[in-house]
């Protein structure tokens, strides 16, 4: 089988990569980036698809800042709906499944909803960003007969967002190490959801088959955007206070859904329950903080443990104090808490 995956460098789109290697490469994939492939020109679509012979294409691009999106509505359309629409033509005509990505920003018009949106829950999008990926939907699932659409929702994931540089997990990482208090708006409900465990379903799509359909991929549970942060500071181990705060004192550009929350039960029933998301947060902290420890040889007669974090290095002495005397000498939150969790020494 023979796979084309556009969008090879974002978050969801390095994942899939990783979780194609991990898997021993089970089939050939091929990313084709921006630099091969720019989907908001006319006509590119076509002819570069033309070229190859595939058997899926996996379409992870999108034009997704939400707010400068506002003010672009000409090139959100171009890239998340007349592309997508080129792309579900090109996979029609050569018997390609086709498997796009979409958002759950395609909700937010009924303001009173407070249940997780199904599949069949009709789009009711409150931003140019949101109307242009259901017009996409629409458009691959009318011109596709083997459509697949993942809806996946406020996604982390270790390559950081296109053009973004950070993710929120990042962005409050950073910031809370930064400032004692944190503001982060209580009024929006969402699915927070790590890259890496879409892109291991998204794999399994592959290899195992599954119906052309709408699928919410997304981790179970659900989170306002001060929930999510309160929890990734807890679990970071860092000290700074995360307050709540509301929509209106934050005005954006794009009017955000105040629930967006996905109901995941129809891809759990057919490939096993998604993991609560704050278990994927726990496993992105980790991931992300890529620590190694090892024994090295050094000048003095005592053992060295080199510890590699987060791209810094330390180096401390087998016997020296107990943990949270070394982290409190490091004076750094983040590895203070892994030292502690991990009980380095
Ligand atoms: N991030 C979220 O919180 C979130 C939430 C809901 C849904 N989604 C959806 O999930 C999917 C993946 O998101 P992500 O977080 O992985 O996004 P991402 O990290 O920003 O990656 C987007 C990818 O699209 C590519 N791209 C953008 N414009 C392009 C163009 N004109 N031609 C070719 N490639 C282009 C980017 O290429 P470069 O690397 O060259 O910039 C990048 O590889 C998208 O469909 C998005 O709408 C994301």
């Amino acid at each position: 089988m023979r796979v084309l995956l556009l969008g090879p460098n974002g978050q969801l789109g390095h994942d899939i990569r990783s979780a194609h290697e991990e898997a021993g490469e089970p089939f050939e994939l091929l990313p084709l980036a921006r630099d091969r492939l720019d989907v908001s020109v006319s006509g590119a679509v076509e002819r570069v698809l033309d070229e190859f012979a595939f058997d899926a294409l996996v379409n992870c691009t999108s034009y997704h800042k939400t707010d400068e999106v506002e003010d672009n509505a000409t090139l959100a359309f171009a890239v998340n709906a007349h592309a997508v629409h080129a792309m579900a033509r090109a996979c029609a005509a050569k018997r390609a499944r086709f498997f796009h990505v979409s958002t759950d920003y395609v909700f937010g018009g009924d303001v009173t909803r407070a249940q997780p949106l199904r599949e069949e829950d009709p789009p009711s999008p409150v931003n140019v960003y949101g109307a242009s990926k259901a017009m996409g939907e629409t458009l691959a699932r009318r011109t596709c007969e083997d459509a697949v659409i993942l809806r996946v929702s406020s996604l982390f994931g270790v390559a950081g967002p296109s053009g973004k540089s950070e993710n929120f997990v990042d962005t409050i990482i950073r910031l809370g190490q930064e400032k004692e208090v944190l503001r982060v708006v209580d009024d929006q409900v969402m699915s927070p959801t790590t890259a890496v465990d879409v892109a291991r379903l998204v794999l399994r799509m592959l290899m195992d088959g599954c119906a052309p359909d709408l699928y919410h991929v997304v981790n179970t549970g659900s989170a306002s955007w001060f929930e999510f942060a309160r929890e990734i500071v807890r679990r970071a181990g860092i000290h700074t206070t995360v307050a709540p705060c509301t929509s209106a004192e934050y005005p954006t550009r794009a009017v955000r859904p105040r629930y967006s929350v996905l109901d995941n039960g129809k891809v759990s029933a057919a490939f096993g329950p998604m993991p609560p998301w704050q278990d994927a947060l726990e496993r992105y902290l980790s991931t992300k903080a890529n620590v190694t420890s090892q024994i090295v040889p050094t000048v003095s007669s005592k053992k060295t443990r080199l510890i590699t974090f987060a791209d810094r290095y330390f180096l401390m002495t087998t016997d020296q104090a107990p943990p949270s005397e070394i982290a409190e000498w490091l004076r750094d939150p983040l590895f203070a808490a892994y030292v502690l969790k991990h009980r380095l020494r």
